[in-house]
């Protein structure tokens, strides 16, 4: 059987080779794909981003079914598409991504259904924005609503730099945001303390499969300073998720959420991810959903799934998920990023990457920003590439990940040092 991934970063990258393990997959599209995914064994780039043309191709492929890596394509609806025409497709429709992106509804939805989050309020008047500020007077977070690519997210330690964030969002725009119908709106939100960490479950309808835990590194630099990313580096699983938070992420957040977008006629089908915060008393709140896997958390997760991924998405569309038990190999899996220069406000791209290591059971380089230029391989986006390791302890996963990590060479890299720090301190 053919199928097609939608996607060119790390995260699609990770999705079509897991999907190429599949003893009954004789290829795997990845549309439009990178510069590993149109070199690795099975994979083939397919250039074509429009929703209509990769439908057309689907029908005339007799592709088996269509993952959706990124969260553009699911709000612009390409799940309601691709089912119009009667095609076998994982993901959320439209309405359902709005958890995604709409942080207005998404807050609304969970206030309404009493989904532990901080507390918040939206607003499109600047005015007002700035009085809710300077009423509330403590740390504040100010949301941009809208797609922003993990930008448009300002933690405001003082009222001058929540203002600061609602002027440049309200009244300038600054992070360049799509925004919906209603124009430019902002959430503000309290600060919470604790432990981020990636919660990511398979859904159909009222069926729900959690994979294994995972935590991300969304700040640029070293000790989790410098500007915020679409993420640095990951690992899975994440310490902090106990057997005792497990559960209650499961009870509080997401069996509430999945009953409550059937209850209001939007049943979510896909992927869902729940970024949480987690306190000292083990009590989740959720951050942001997400209506796709995470990047750079997928690839860790994928490397320790041992389920074959087809039969499962598969599953998932049929809705046969009650009762489906996902194999974990017991080791740590762990990424470090790889960025161009410039990144995450203006990154330099188009410089030659030398030096990475050939796969190995335990050790995988999944490309994101990467393109093939007359057979030499390309920085082409922000984040390049995403070194990904298991090892029998976190420790090992990470000392294998650096070892691959100081192979490579492309001009300006940027990378932590310091991805697992969380769960190495505990
Ligand atoms: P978001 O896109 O909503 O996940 O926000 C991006 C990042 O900002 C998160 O990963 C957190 O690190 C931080 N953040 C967002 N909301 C809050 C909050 N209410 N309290 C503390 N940190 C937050
Ligand atoms: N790594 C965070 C995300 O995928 O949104």
């Amino acid at each position: 059987m053919k199928i097609l991934v939608i996607g060119s970063g790390g995260r699609e990258h990770a999705l079509a080779w897991k999907l190429a393990q599949s003893p009954r997959v004789k290829k795997v599209y990845v549309a439009p794909g990178n510069g590993g995914t149109a070199t690795a064994p099975r994979l083939e780039n397919l250039p074509v981003t429009d929703i209509e043309r990769l439908a057309d191709f689907c029908v005339t492929e007799d592709i088996h079914l269509t993952v959706v890596g990124p969260e553009a394509p699911l709000a612009a609806g390409v799940v309601d598409h691709f089912r119009m025409r009667k095609l076998r497709i994982f993901g959320p429709t439209r309405n359902a991504a709005r958890l995604e992106s709409s942080k207005a509804y998404a807050k609304e939805f969970m206030q309404r259904h009493g989904i532990p989050t901080a507390q918040h309020r939206t607003f499109t008047d600047a005015q007002a924005a700035h009085e809710y500020i300077d009423q509330r007077a403590c740390a504040l977070v100010v949301k941009a609503d809208g797609l922003a690519a993990g930008k448009g997210v300002v933690v405001a330690a003082t009222p001058e730099q929540a203002h600061a964030a609602v002027s440049d969002m309200l009244e300038r725009n600054v992070y360049g945001v799509q925004h919906g119908e209603t124009g430019a709106s902002v959430v503000i939100e309290d600060f919470l303390e604790g432990e981020e960490a990636s919660f990511i479950v398979l859904v159909n309808g009222r069926q729900v499969v959690p994979l294994a835990s995972s935590q991300d590194h969304k700040r640029l630099r070293d000790g989790d300073q410098g500007p915020n990313t679409g993420g640095m580096g990951a690992y899975s699983p994440a310490p902090v998720v106990t057997p005792e938070v497990h559960a209650r992420v499961m009870r509080e957040i997401i069996q509430p959420t999945v009953q409550g977008m059937a209850a209001d006629g939007h049943p979510y089908t896909g992927f869902l991810y729940a970024g949480l915060m987690i306190d000292r008393q083990g009590q989740a709140r959720t951050l942001e959903f997400n209506c796709r896997l995470g990047d750079p958390e997928t690839q860790p997760i994928l490397m320790r799934l041992k389920t074959d991924l087809v039969q499962l998405l598969d599953a998932a569309i049929d809705a046969r998920l009650d009762g489906i038990e996902l194999q974990w190999d017991r080791r740590t899996a762990l990424a470090v990023v790889m960025a161009a220069p410039g990144y995450p406000e203006a990154p330099q791209l188009g410089g030659p990457i030398d030096g990475i290591p050939a796969p190995e059971e335990d050790l995988r380089v999944f490309h994101a920003g990467t393109r093939l230029d007359a057979g030499v391989l390309r920085t082409a986006g922000g984040r390049v590439l995403a070194v990904t390791a298991l090892g029998d302890s976190l420790r090992m996963a990470q000392a294998r990940a650096y070892a691959g990590v100081h192979q490579i060479r492309f001009d300006g890299m940027q990378f932590r040092q310091d991805i697992g720090w969380r769960a190495l301190r505990r």
